[in-house]
């Protein structure tokens, strides 16, 4: 996943950034709803980072230098070069954590939990965002279903598919507690070809041979002036023996 990034820096902000839900957000602007007046926030793989333009007092943390080098450019600042297994942050020293499309393909998604709620303060927020299967228009399922087939694949191979099963026990063993679990569908439209290459680009698709990626291309293809929808969950969580905020 690491090789991934590196050779696709920005890839996941260039798909989601022009995916829409129905009240037209994109997924970053989704996930920063959750994250208003709140004093110190870091992203824990915040990749080219796409939250920083929607947050203040952000700080961004990731381990792929082409991700930081991207954020770095687009004047995305302050970055932190860094592993989420060891946060380089000081116990109760933030307000909020976010894990942006992240959990599911870090090193150890346990031990990550486990220091976001060190590096959190009593009153500490974690905001964070996965990808879903549902809510879906029935073309979307035509249409993934269809994809998956040519690919050779029954789901797309995250590195840590089991965080989403149990994300709720996972938050629970990092000593948090559920405030809000919620899936909303985004619509990428599929405009011209480059649109349909950005998304094949956008899977992370390991052992899948070329023949089947070149299929898979013109699939996707053939769904130019149409759009697909991408399913997300949003999940907030606090600190336990925090008080009531962030809701
Ligand atoms: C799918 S991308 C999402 C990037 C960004 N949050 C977004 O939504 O566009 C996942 C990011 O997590 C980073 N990452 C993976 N494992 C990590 C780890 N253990 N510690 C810090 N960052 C990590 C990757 O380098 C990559 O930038």
């Amino acid at each position: 996943m690491a090789t991934f990034h590196e050779r696709h820096p920005g890839i996941t902000e260039a798909l989601l950034s022009r995916s829409r839900n129905r009240a037209q957000d994109n997924p970053y602007e989704w996930a920063a709803r959750r994250l208003t007046h709140v004093e110190t926030i870091l992203d824990v793989g915040c990749g080219s980072a796409p939250m920083a333009p929607h947050l203040a007092n952000w700080v961004g943390l990731d381990l792929s230098e082409p991700e930081l080098d991207l954020a770095g450019a687009s004047g995305r600042v302050p970055l932190v070069c860094g592993h989420s297994d060891a946060l380089p942050m000081a116990d109760g020293s933030v307000s909020a954590v976010l894990a942006v499309m992240s959990l599911m393909v870090v090193d150890d998604p346990a031990r990550t939990l486990l220091e976001a709620a060190r590096v959190l303060r009593s009153d500490g927020v974690m905001v964070i965002v996965l990808p879903a299967q549902r809510p879906a228009k029935i073309s979307d399922v035509v249409r993934f279903g269809s994809l998956l087939a040519v690919l050779g694949r029954l789901m797309l191979p995250f590195p840590h598919p089991e965080v989403a099963q149990n994300l709720r026990e996972l938050l629970d063993g990092a000593g948090f507690e559920l405030v809000e679990d919620v899936r909303d569908r985004f619509e990428y439209p599929i405009s011209e070809e480059a649109d349909a290459d950005l998304l094949i680009d956008s899977l992370y698709l390991p052992g899948v041979s070329h023949r089947r990626m070149r299929v898979a291309l013109a699939l996707v293809r053939r769904w130019v002036g149409r759009s697909v929808g991408l399913p997300l969950r949003r999940v907030v969580a606090r600190k336990v023996g925090a008080s009531r905020v962030g809701e």
